[in-house]
Formats: C-alpha cells, sequence, structure tokens
C-alpha cells in the first residue's frame, strides 16, 4: 500500500526519497551473524515496498527437483455419486442449471473447481425430455457416458447419441447442447482443461439464441468418416480429432482383441490412445485419453508420470495402489493419480479402465516425464 501511494504522487516510477538504512555497527548485539540477518532481513523489507523479493528465499520451492503436486489421490464412488446426482434433479432444471453437473474437487484442493492442478472434472447428468442449451467456450471438453442410453450431444453440426462407455469430443469453441430424448436419465463424466485455460486467463465463452443447433450430419458420421482408414479429400490437419464421438462399440473390441493376442503391458494391461487419425497426435492439444483392458488377475508394476490421470472403471473391479494409499475401484467409479506418484494396479477381475490427463499439453511444452 505504501509504494501504491507513493508511486500516484510521481511520474509512476518508484520514489527515490531515501529509506532509513541499518546500520549494523550501532545494533546492540554484537554477533557478526545476528548483524548481518538483521541487515539482510531489513532489505528484504525495503525491497519488499517496490514489489521485489529475493529468489534465494524461494528458490527450493519455485524450483523443485521432483514434481511438488498439491493433489492427492482419491476415489468417487457411482453408487454415492449417482444418488447425489439424481437428487439435483429436483433441485434445479438442466435449461436453469445451464449444465447440471455436480464438481468432483480434489480433496486437497477444495473450493478449485478442479480435480488435478490442470483438470476440472465433474458428473453431469440430464433428465428424459430436458435440454443443456446451446453454448460454446474457449476450454476444451470431453464426455465419458457413464449410466443411461439414447441421450445425443451436438457438436459442430453432428448429433451423436452416447452409450455407456462412449468417448465424445467438444474441441475448444465448438458449439455444443445436450439432448435427453429415451426416457431414462443420462450421467457422464464432463473433463474440462478450465483450469489451463483460466491459467493463461484466456476464457471466452457464449450462449446462441437457439437452445440447440441445427444439425447437418447424421449420428456416427465423423467416425465413419474419419476413423475408418480413409479421409476424405480435403481434410484439414488441424491439432484435434474431427472425430466427435469414439464409440465403446468400436474402441473396446480392439482392446479385447489385444488381450487376447497377449499384447499386455506390464504397466497398464493391453491399452489403447485415442488419436487425431488425421496426424496420428492426441485428440486434444491439451487432453488425451486411452482405454485398457486389465486381465483377471493383472497385477501392474509401479509406474509414474508427470501427467496427474483420472481413471474410470467401465467395466470390471480391482484396486490401485497410490503412493501407499489403496483405492478399491468398480463399475463407474472415478478415481484420480496425482502427478508423479507411484502407481500400481490390480484387477480381480477383468476390467476396463478409461483414463484421461494433460500429457499432450505437457508433451508439446517437452515437460513430461515418465518412470517406468
Ligand atoms: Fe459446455
Amino acid at each position: 500500500m505504501a509504494v501504491a501511494a507513493t508511486r500516484k504522487k510521481g511520474n509512476g516510477k518508484p520514489s527515490s526519497k531515501p529509506t532509513p538504512r541499518t546500520n549494523p555497527k550501532s545494533s546492540a548485539n554484537p554477533s557478526p551473524k545476528h548483524n548481518i540477518e538483521a541487515v539482510r532481513q531489513a532489505y528484504y523489507e525495503r525491497i519488499a515496498r517496490h514489489d521485489m523479493r529475493p529468489l534465494w528465499k524461494v528458490m527450493d520451492s519455485l524450483v523443485t527437483h521432483e514434481p511438488a503436486t498439491r493433489c492427492k489421490p482419491a476415489i468417487w464412488h457411482f453408487g454415492d455419486v449417482k444418488a447425489l446426482v439424481m437428487e439435483s434433479g429436483s433441485l434445479i432444471t438442466a435449461d436453469e442449471a445451464k449444465r447440471r453437473v455436480l464438481i468432483l474437487e480434489n480433496p486437497a484442493l477444495r473450493g478449485e473447481s478442479r480435480v488435478t492442478n490442470t483438470l476440472f472434472a465433474g458428473i453431469q447428468m440430464i433428465l428424459p425430455g430436458e435440454v443443456a442449451p446451446a453454448h460454446r467456450h474457449a476450454a476444451a471438453a470431453i464426455r465419458f457416458v457413464l449410466d443411461g442410453e439414447g441421450a445425443y450431444t451436438a457438436v459442430e453440426g453432428e448429433k451423436a447419441f452416447m452409450a455407456p462407455g462412449d468417448f465424445v469430443i467438444t474441441a475448444n469453441w465448438a458449439p455444443h447442447d445436450h439432448g435427453n430424448t429415451s426416457n431414462k436419465p443420462m450421467l457422464w463424466l464432463d473433463v474440462l482443461d478450465v483450469p489451463v485455460v483460466n491459467f493463461y486467463e484466456a476464457s471466452f465463452s457464449e450462449d446462441f439464441d437457439d437452445p440447440t443447433q441445427e444439425t447437418k450430419r447424421q449420428d456416427g458420421d465423423s467416425l465413419s468418416f474419419y476413423g475408418s482408414g480413409v479421409l476424405p479429400d480435403g481434410t484439414a490437419v488441424t491439432n484435434r480429432t474431427p472425430v466427435i464421438n469414439y464409440t465403446y462399440a468400436r474402441t473396446r473390441p480392439i482392446v479385447e482383441r489385444m488381450m487376447r493376442a497377449g499384447n499386455i503391458d506390464k504397466h497398464h494391461g493391453a491399452r489403447v490412445r485415442y488419436a487425431n487419425p488425421v496426424t496420428g497426435g492426441p485428440v486434444l492439444p491439451t487432453m488425451g485419453a486411452q482405454l485398457a483392458m486389465l486381465p483377471k488377475g493383472f497385477k501392474g508394476e509401479p509406474y509414474r508420470s508427470t501427467d496427474g490421470t483420472i481413471f474410470v472403471c467401465v467395466e470390471g473391479g480391482g484396486s490401485t495402489e497410490v503412493d501407499g494409499t489403496v483405492l478399491e475401484w468398480r463399475s463407474n467409479d472415478v478415481f484420480v493419480v496425482p502427478p508423479w506418484k507411484r502407481y500400481a494396479h490390480r484387477a480381480a477381475k477383468e476390467s476396463v479402465l478409461f483414463s484421461i490427463s494433460d500429457r499432450p499439453a505437457q508433451q508439446a511444452l517437452g515437460i513430461w516425464r515418465e518412470e517406468a
């Protein structure tokens, strides 16, 4: 406050008015060590008035030898989550809420609307007959369908009807709306890169006048056009996938076939990475996802990487030990592994795990590491 007041009087530059100096020789304590500490402290206080700080006092916490995450391992069991989300259906409509979502907050980051330092996660529910109105935003989103069948997400003119295990992409600034024309509630996991966008202070959003967008393509068009080993003439090369919905019906048989063929990674099981079919790169520049099948009795070897990862148990049951904490999971449970914490999966029965993280962003910046 003192500096701000001083600056207002002059030409905007810090005041050149001399600040009283501490004379070490005038100290009552004759100890040289005490004197230098006192002089340093007075100096720190003086520079603080100019909005400066000595790097040597914060170097160790600023440039750590290893990642120092604030996140904790955590799990949300679907039984609890579903009951609580269903309760919200009687409290607010999807239209009123715009999106009826309960945020999954990392217990070490309460109040920050994030499940890892860089990712938002939430459980969204849409009841029969409801519409979640069209909008778009700078943050990219994925949906991973947990429960229900027959609700749709319309993205950039394609209406994708969703089933459990489907992985739906809404890229940066893509218009999207949701509707449920089935007779059952539908629940899915939303993951967005909101904390990344907000870190850069680059958030934009807009609502549309019409609650639903006009659709020009049929359900499954983009997967058929771009995800079948061919590309339509004129397909643009972009850093985001043109596929709207990677259906479970298409992806599950692939990991099963890999597992039966013995193509099983000792850490991750039989695993595929969802890819942008035009470039082979990740589906989005900020987020990447994988699907793995673990054989019954699988005991994964420990692994860690710098991308904090959100997992969903799609089928089966087992546990993941993360840095001494054991997370027991079964169908539709969501759990999170913090960055650079060693983890190992165990599958009590044949299981399928979906995972998503900020790995593509870290790789683009050249900072991603793993240790097997
Ligand atoms: Fe949205």
